[in-house]
């Protein structure tokens, strides 16, 4: 059968990569998320102090070390780990720390061209599922099926604090959650370089009244229709 690029783009904790892995392990085809590609560049650069104090960054020593970084996934039976530079970051990641200071690092055009390179990379072969911000408009914009998900941001949020919940975070709040999905999706939206936007032959989705399997079902039939099955 004829493989194809799948493109899941949409807001921050929309449900996008639940559905984006599942139909990956349906189908058997990779799954890249292209968002963990940028928390780990975050990781990289808060490790090195290249986040400053006010919570800017260090642009010109982050960019000297462009380079160096090196982002792979293993897929273990506990699900996928992103590695960096080799070493297992996948919980490291999913931080708080990281996500409040992602969105800027994600902001900066140089970051965006390499990791763009590396995605397109990893899907020349076809037969992959990626999603993220700009998949259907920069990084695959001849995607054979491009998704937007969306829903509303307390929707997401709370979405957001459960799965922290119960990866044992309790020290977070909701509010905390909440805020940190809201300031993101402004500067997603409000970026010079690739913002979020709907892709225009882009499927749009509002899944806040579905359940997950429900959401799997749609993707897969959206699926079948592209590959004429
Ligand atoms: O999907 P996520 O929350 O793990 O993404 C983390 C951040 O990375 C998010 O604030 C936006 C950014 N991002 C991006 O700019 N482009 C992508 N393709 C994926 C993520």
């Amino acid at each position: 059968m004829k493989k194809i690029i799948i493109a899941i783009d949409g807001y921050s904790s929309s449900g996008k990569s639940t559905m984006a892995k599942a139909l990956a392990r349906q189908i058997g085809y990779r799954y890249i998320d292209s968002g963990a590609m940028y928390r780990a560049v975050t990781l990289y650069a808060m490790r090195h102090n290249f986040i400053l104090a006010d919570s800017t960054v260090d642009t010109q020593n982050l960019l000297s070390r462009l380079d160096d970084i090196k982002i792979d996934f293993a897929v273990t039976p506990q699900g996928q780990h992103t590695l960096l530079n080799g070493e297992d970051v996948e919980r490291e990641i999913r931080t708080i720390e990281v996500s409040n200071h992602v969105s800027p690092i994600a902001a900066i055009p140089q970051v965006r061209y390499a990791l763009t390179a590396m995605q397109k990379a990893f899907g020349a072969d076809k037969g992959i599922v990626m999603d993220g911000r700009d998949i259907g408009t920069a990084v695959f914009p001849d995607a054979e099926l491009k998704i937007f998900v969306n829903a509303p941001a307390a929707t997401r949020a709370q979405r957001r604090f459960k799965e922290m919940r119960e990866a044992g975070n309790n020290t977070v709040t909701y509010e905390e959650v909440l805020e940190n999905v809201e300031t993101r999706d402004h500067i997603d939206r409000t970026r010079e370089v690739s913002p979020l936007r709907k892709a225009d032959d882009a499927i749009e989705l509002d899944n806040s009244g579905m359940t997950i399997a429900e959401q799997d079902q749609w993707l897969l039939q959206q699926y079948k229709r592209v590959v004429g099955q």
